[in-house]
């Protein structure tokens, strides 16, 4: 299994790194823009492996997509990321022409592969890729809920002062701020619903530093995170690669599921060797509906910024 990660940035090499640790795939490309930068992540990560004990190859490149060739998976996490007091919607402009060209050119070596996006704003990035590469929808997959997901079960541990594994939880919805949906009401500690424990002021607090996750870590860190990116990233890969067919929350192409279409919104889908092996529809109630569809207008409306690029 060949897995390629575009962008030697902190995320797509925290990317890189935690699929190699996991020692589940033969090989991974990393590649960037940079000069040489790739190739010194690489080597870099290299020799972390007697250290670490893993045997997986790691590759880098300049640019050079023959490099990537016949990759099974490709991971995008190329463009600029968010600075204090932005929002991933206005990444936009620069990102829509780099995600394009990145994924035309992994396309052209590695016809079969399935597409990982990671690049913001993440939903409108997925949609793009699907419109540009013309592929059948189940080989491409944003990220974010996979990410937000993780982050609301270190909010629900933080909040229960539990153990992170005893807790469950998801995140449907936009990757943005606002647009991101915790399903508190389905959150639960080891099969019991949270609300069991926790106060509605306390669940809402939780909910709410859930959605600006991303947000606090870029005021305290001055640039966007990526440990937390790169985890999420490498679950979903090994998903795929072991056939593990687990459920994530990711950004995915919708005809009708949840009464949207012709878009790429956070919805729980089965991950496995197909990539999107199905959408799972459960049920939500109306309040967790209606925020959905409004999720859905504002992701609908960065789409429409698309048209005005002229990507
Ligand atoms: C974040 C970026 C990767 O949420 O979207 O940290």
């Amino acid at each position: 299994m060949k897995v390629t990660v575009v962008g030697a940035g902190a995320v797509g090499a925290s990317c890189a790194e935690y699929i190699a640790i996991k020692n589940f795939v033969s090989e991974v490309v990393l590649l960037d823009i940079k000069e040489n930068y790739a190739e010194g992540k690489a080597m870099d990560l290299m020799q972390t492996a007697s250290l670490n004990d893993f045997d997986t190859k790691i590759v880098g490149s300049t640019n050079d997509y023959s490099k990537t060739a016949n990759s099974d998976i490709a991971v995008i996490t190329s463009g600029i990321p968010r600075k204090p007091g932005m929002t991933r919607e206005e990444l936009i402009g620069i990102n829509a022409g780099i995600v394009k060209s990145v994924a035309q050119q992994l396309l052209k070596h590695s016809p079969e592969a399935i597409l990982i996006i990671v690049s913001n704003p993440m939903d409108t990035m997925t949609y793009l890729t699907h419109q540009v590469c013309g592929i059948p929808k189940n080989r491409i997959i944003g990220m974010g809920g996979a990410l937000d997901s993780a982050r609301f079960k270190y909010r629900l541990a933080e909040a229960l002062e539990c153990p992170i594994s005893d807790v469950d939880g998801m995140v449907i919805g936009g990757h943005s701020d606002k647009g991101m949906i915790p399903l508190t009401r389905l959150a639960t500690r080891n099969s019991v619903r949270v609300s069991e424990f926790l106060s509605n002021d306390r669940l809402e607090k939780v909910l709410n530093d859930t959605k600006v996750g991303g947000a606090t870590l870029t005021s305290m860190l001055g640039t966007s995170a990526w440990y937390a990116p790169g985890a999420a990233v490498s679950a979903l890969v090994h998903s795929i690669s072991c056939d593990m067919k687990k459920i994530f929350p990711c950004s995915v192409l919708l005809a009708g599921e949840y009464g949207l279409s012709d878009l790429c919104i956070g919805v729980p889908v089965v991950v496995g060797r197909n990539g999107v092996e199905s959408i799972v529809q459960i049920d939500l109630n109306e309040n967790e509906k209606h925020t959905l569809q409004e999720s859905a207008i504002a992701v609908n409306q960065t789409n429409k910024l698309l048209a005005d690029l002229k990507i």
